[in-house]
């Protein structure tokens, strides 16, 4: 046991709709790391939650109506929800903070007077670029290409009465932070925070901290009309959350300074930069490291609410289970790079690494003692020279794969892992239990050395495998007949843990196969279901903000037109022909393409509005004189069109004013 404390936090979760797998990415990784600290016997504390202020929160609550608590409050807390989320996904969160909780608006109204008393926030007036998704300013200069750096969207210009935060004044101290120290990792962000932000043109730029355009966030207690700028109120809930400035906890001491903040890429520049800067300020200890982790992205591109292509953790978790979906994302992509999910990666995972290696080997290590031995080894054992690399390998297996859980390398941590089952069915394979087991008078003994051997390496991989996987190690353990003191740690490190006559019970097998083609087929169509979900139920058009003067209006001439004869128009998917009366005593032909959404025979008789003054067109061969008039509007993102169809006491011919 060692009395080691481990601090370690999420971003906080920005609370504007539903959660998906790239948030999900981040957080199971602080979860993994957590549970390996437990595992260690550190005490721990895992902290993460909601950051719920800022102009887009007040702009999505006034879209649904409901005030901007409501709004976060469901998203939080209903049914389906961030906190249902972390529960599904099995985070063994120690505290979980919401920034609108009473504690910490009052600490940071606490900390924006010490900055404005100490000097370093002071009040300027804000010119620039803003952008909302974000949430954050921009100089011109750092805008790419005229728009926000971090996520490509549009800016706006933005102007107004402002406090402003010193940051320039700790440039040089960030700048030695970021180069001199192992403060910010993976190494290759460093240089782009450097050059981009502190060694730029014009030099790391004061920080715009507080906003008068909206009133969504912590107000400013001694100037009403400021609300605090998001950012600089979310970071320090990694402090609040302790206890500081406030007495809602009192762990402060104990975990601070936090010995990682994990953080996606985007996110980098406020951990690396503002956040110490901020501490700096208030004389504050910095947290130990900040961890920039890449983004997990769909079809290439960033995987992201805006963007719609998100991928639905609840879906994959009932499919696959919660486990296998945990795995799947730290077995496969490097922690600090990007990467591309797929659904055949997932698959291939599930059946490679999972049923293949993990699944196989605890399944036919049960079966064979449990056919062999009725279930219990005999305490006779025989063990052959050939047992020692087995055994060697199993007993290193935990310094090998702490050395890269400790530099956040899950992906590589796992891989040792892997190489030890791969090593251990290959055991199998050469011992050929089948074969020993025809003469169990002579080779008894063996057998059951080499079913013990394989219980013990299955036991080790199952130890480590346990943050990763927190449900199915369990049920391997029972399986393998793994008491408490066969789980720990130290006993990771240990050959022999399992008692010599240990009793092992096939189980359900954890991780079945799964056949790709087919379940590629079924997915795409769940993924497309989940993506139409996403969509609003019914967009219109925004209104045309060009006017149109009454003269050139009035030049339109809108008629009442009944239908006598409508046909669909050979050749041609789109077109149904219309044969028109229209007021006066000659047949009006008109084309439209509605042919997706009309039987022809259902529009006869029917009155419409048709624009006839329209220079006649030809498609496809036949002449069109004027427009039929129809409603258009989008439903799950699917186009739906209505023809108007008026009163039928209109007679053809009538016009509309
Ligand atoms: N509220 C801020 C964090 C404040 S921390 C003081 C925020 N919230 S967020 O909801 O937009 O994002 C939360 C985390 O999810 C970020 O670290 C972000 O990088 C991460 N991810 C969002 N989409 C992601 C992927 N597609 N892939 C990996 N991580 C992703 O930022």
């Amino acid at each position: 046991m060692n009395d080691k404390k481990f601090y370690i936090t999420t971003p906080i979760y920005y609370p504007s709709g539903k959660l998906h797998i790239g948030h999900a990415y981040c957080t199971v990784a602080t979860d993994a790391m957590a549970r390996y600290k437990r595992l260690q016997g550190c005490e721990v504390m895992f902290l993460t939650g909601t950051d719920e202020h800022g102009q887009k929160i007040e702009d999505k609550a006034k879209e649904a109506r409901v005030t901007p608590q409501q709004f976060v409050d469901e998203i939080v807390s209903a049914p389906g929800g961030v906190l249902d989320l972390w529960k599904l996904m099995d985070i063994s969160y120690d505290r979980f903070i919401r920034t609108t909780d009473d504690y910490h608006v009052q600490a940071i109204q606490k900390i924006f007077r010490k900055m404005y008393d100490n000097g370093d926030i002071y009040k300027g007036a804000y010119k620039g670029k803003y952008c909302k998704p974000c949430e954050s300013f921009w100089t011109e200069s750092q805008l790419k290409d005229g728009k926000c750096p971090d996520c490509g969207r549009e800016v706006c210009d933005a102007q107004e009465e402002a406090y402003f935060f010193r940051a320039s004044k700790y440039a040089d101290r960030i700048r030695s932070l970021l180069l001199d120290t192992d403060f910010l990792e993976p190494k290759s962000r460093v240089h782009e925070m450097v050059n981009n932000f502190i060694d730029c043109e014009g030099g790391l730029q004061d920080l715009c901290v507080s906003r008068t355009s909206f009133t969504w966030g912590v107000p400013v207690d001694f100037d009403p009309g400021h609300v605090v700028y998001v950012w600089l109120d979310a970071l320090f809930n990694y402090m609040t959350a302790l206890g500081h400035e406030n007495d809602r906890y009192d762990d402060l001491e104990k975990f601070w300074p936090a010995d990682v903040h994990f953080v996606g890429k985007e996110i980098v520049r406020f951990h690396a930069i503002y956040w110490p800067a901020f501490l700096m300020s208030l004389d504050l200890p910095l947290p130990k490291k900040v961890y920039g982790h890449g983004w997990l992205m769909l079809d290439g591109g960033r995987m992201a609410k805006s963007k719609g292509n998100v991928v639905d953790p609840y879906m994959l978790a009932e499919r696959y289970g919660v486990d296998t979906l945990r795995f799947f994302l730290l077995r496969t992509f490097p922690f600090g790079s990007d990467g591309n999910f797929s659904n055949e990666l997932l698959i291939q995972t599930i059946n490679v690494d999972l049923a293949n290696d993990l699944g196989n080997l605890v399944s036919r290590t049960t079966a064979m003692a449990e056919k062999y031995f009725g279930g219990t080894l005999p305490a006779a054992r025989c063990e052959a020279e050939a047992d020692g690399e087995l055994i060697a390998l199993v007993t290193g297996l935990r310094e090998r794969y702490e050395q890269q859980m400790e530099k956040f390398q899950f992906q590589n941590a796992l891989e040792e892992i892997f190489k030890v089952i791969q090593r251990a069915n290959k055991y199998i394979d050469e011992n050929a239990p089948w074969v020993l087991a025809k003469d169990m008078q002579a080779n008894g003994p063996r057998l059951a050395c080499v079913l013990y051997d394989l219980l013990e390496a299955v036991r080790v991989c199952t130890v480590l495998l346990t943050p990763f996987m927190p449900g199915s190690c369990e049920k391997i353990f029972a399986q393998i007949g793994a008491e408490q003191d066969a789980r720990t740690w130290d006993s990771a490190a240990r050959w022999g843990a399992l008692p010599a006559q240990v009793s092992v019970s096939k189980g359900e097998n954890l991780f079945p196969r799964i056949d790709m083609e087919k379940e590629l087929a079924e997915l795409e169509k769940a993924v497309e279901q989940a993506k139409k979900a996403l969509l609003p139920d019914v967009e219109v058009e925004p209104l045309c903000d060009a006017q149109v003067d009454f003269d050139t209006f009035c030049k339109s001439d809108l008629r009442a037109v009944k239908v006598k004869d409508c046909q669909r128009v050979k050749k041609s998917d789109k077109l149904l022909r219309f044969t028109l009366e229209d007021g006066t005593g000659t047949d009006r032909q008109i084309l439209s393409g509605i042919a997706k959404w009309y039987e022809p025979e259902q529009l006869i008789g029917k009155t419409l509005v048709a624009i006839v003054n329209l220079p006649p067109r030809k498609m496809m061969g036949l002449e069109s004189c004027g427009m039929l008039i129809s409603a258009v509007h989008t439903e799950k993102g699917e186009e739906k069109l209505h023809l108007l169809i008026v009163d039928d006491a209109i007679p053809a011919g009538a016009k509309l004013c």
